[in-house]
């Protein structure tokens, strides 16, 4: 306990469970409904429950655009700005030209003071900004609050904010799968934005990339179940991950003991922990349990069945990921390649019929640091019983960007139409 206790995401899981649940040792996908009928939802809490009553209740479909028209640009705060997520964060809002008033960036008590360089855009001039301690008071009176710390801090300083007329895009995990609370990835769903009470939740970062991949496909041939397999990067565990597998990687090339780890439950360097989360009654992680309830959410595919197995692996930045996809009705894989050749947010890279270098499929380094999914390896699936509705492919994007931050911009520039 004392090892799974060091792994900082096991202690986000942990947070997440600090309410106790509705009915203890419910399994998280398991319905409730016997006992909780009206609220029912994976993962429900008490607190949960009654701050969905409470968003049912606020005007629904606020937009951010009067606000703009009016003053030309937003008080827009990053929570969590020192991180993985909130410093890419600033860059997409620097890069995207989003239209500011100013820009607060929040961290924790150990931050506090301290200066972060803002790139500047057209709205916002370029330079120094100064770390708050993220409170309810530092929030006061902002437009628009992009979310980007642990569960806790989500519970603790959102819903008060909302109440005070704020709107909020999260990252954490803690509201996703409120029904109040829409899901959104902008290529899949943008149209539910319009049913937020003030809170608009960021799927997983691993939810993301795989479904920006499939829907084009879904969209033509229906989707009956997956199976999908994770490769996600040391950054998923924030700045945190990073600094551990690169202080590991340097130990080892120095030919120095490995520093005991910290962020992740055992040594990254040179290996693979097929962990992410804390695990279930039935052997499931809570990040393997994302991509089904967050799917179903995300593609309104309530019946949609996913078998998942995540691991975490050696790599800085970008998750990959092997999809198998069981489909209502057939679709061919050059059929496959053409929907995604077009498709928004995707680039088909597709070509394990040529020599090297022209041998192309998706892979970490080539995806990092910008907003696309690459597909590739598109086949049949021979082991499906009709193969005709069964395919595979593989996937890969930059989980702080297109799974995190740019996702999140994304979608707050939904709110300024
Ligand atoms: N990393 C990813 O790929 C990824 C992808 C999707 C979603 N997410 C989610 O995004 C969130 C941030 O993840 P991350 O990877 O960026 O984590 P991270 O690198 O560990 O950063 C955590 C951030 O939270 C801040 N923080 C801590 N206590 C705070 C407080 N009381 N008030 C305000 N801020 C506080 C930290 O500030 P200090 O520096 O001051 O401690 C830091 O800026 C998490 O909910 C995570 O699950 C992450």
């Amino acid at each position: 306990m004392a090892e799974m206790e060091r792994d900082r995401e096991l202690e986000n899981a942990a947070r997440t469970m600090r309410t106790a649940p509705v009915a203890a040792g419910v399994a998280p996908d398991e319905p409730i409904s016997e006992l909780e009928p009206p609220s029912a939802f994976p993962g429900a809490t008490k607190e949960l429950i009654e701050l969905n009553a409470e968003l049912a209740k606020l005007p629904k479909g606020g937009t951010l655009a009067a606000k703009v028209a009016e003053r030309g640009g937003l008080d827009v705060a990053v929570v969590g700005a020192t991180g993985a997520v909130g410093r890419q964060m600033i860059d997409c809002l620097a890069e995207r030209n989003f239209p500011l008033t100013r820009l607060r960036v929040l961290g924790s008590a150990r931050t506090a003071g301290q200066s972060l360089p803002w790139p500047g855009n057209a709205s916002l001039a370029a330079g120094d900004l100064t770390l708050a301690e993220g409170t309810a008071e530092a929030l006061e009176g902002v437009d628009l609050i992009l979310g980007a710390a642990a569960n806790d801090i989500a519970m603790e300083l959102y819903p008060r904010a909302v109440r005070e007329g704020a709107i909020v895009v999260d990252n954490s995990s803690a509201f996703r799968l409120v029904p109040e609370v829409p899901l959104v990835v902008p290529e899949i769903n943008a149209a539910d934005v319009a049913e937020s009470h003030g809170i608009i939740a960021n799927p997983n970062c691993a939810t993301i990339i795989c479904l920006v991949a499939v829907w084009p496909l879904v969209q033509k041939a229906g989707l009956r179940s997956m199976v999908v397999s994770t490769y996600q990067a040391a950054s998923g565990a924030g700045r945190r991950g990073m600094e551990e597998l690169v202080a590991q990687e340097a130990a080892l090339a120095l030919g120095e003991p490995v520093p005991a780890p910290s962020a992740f439950a055992y040594q990254l360097a040179l290996n693979l922990i097929p962990q992410i989360g804390g695990f279930d009654g039935r052997g499931y992680t809570s990040e393997e349990m994302k991509l089904q309830n967050e799917g179903r959410k995300i593609m309104h595919l309530p019946k949609l069945r996913v078998g998942c197995t995540c691991v975490r692996v050696p790599v800085m930045r970008s998750h990959a990921e092997s999809v198998t996809l069981r489909l209502e009705r057939p679709l061919t894989p050059s059929e496959a390649r053409e929907l995604l050749r077009d498709a928004p947010g995707v680039r088909l890279v597709d070509e394990p019929a040529a020599e090297p270098p022209a041998r192309r499929y998706p892979m970490p380094l080539d995806t990092s640091d910008q907003d696309l999914v690459y597909v590739g390896r598109i086949r049949e699936d021979l082991a499906a019983e009709d193969p005709s509705r069964g395919l595979e492919l593989w996937c890969c994007g930059d989980q702080i960007r297109k799974g995190a931050a740019s996702n999140t911009v994304q979608i707050a520039e939904l709110l300024l139409r």
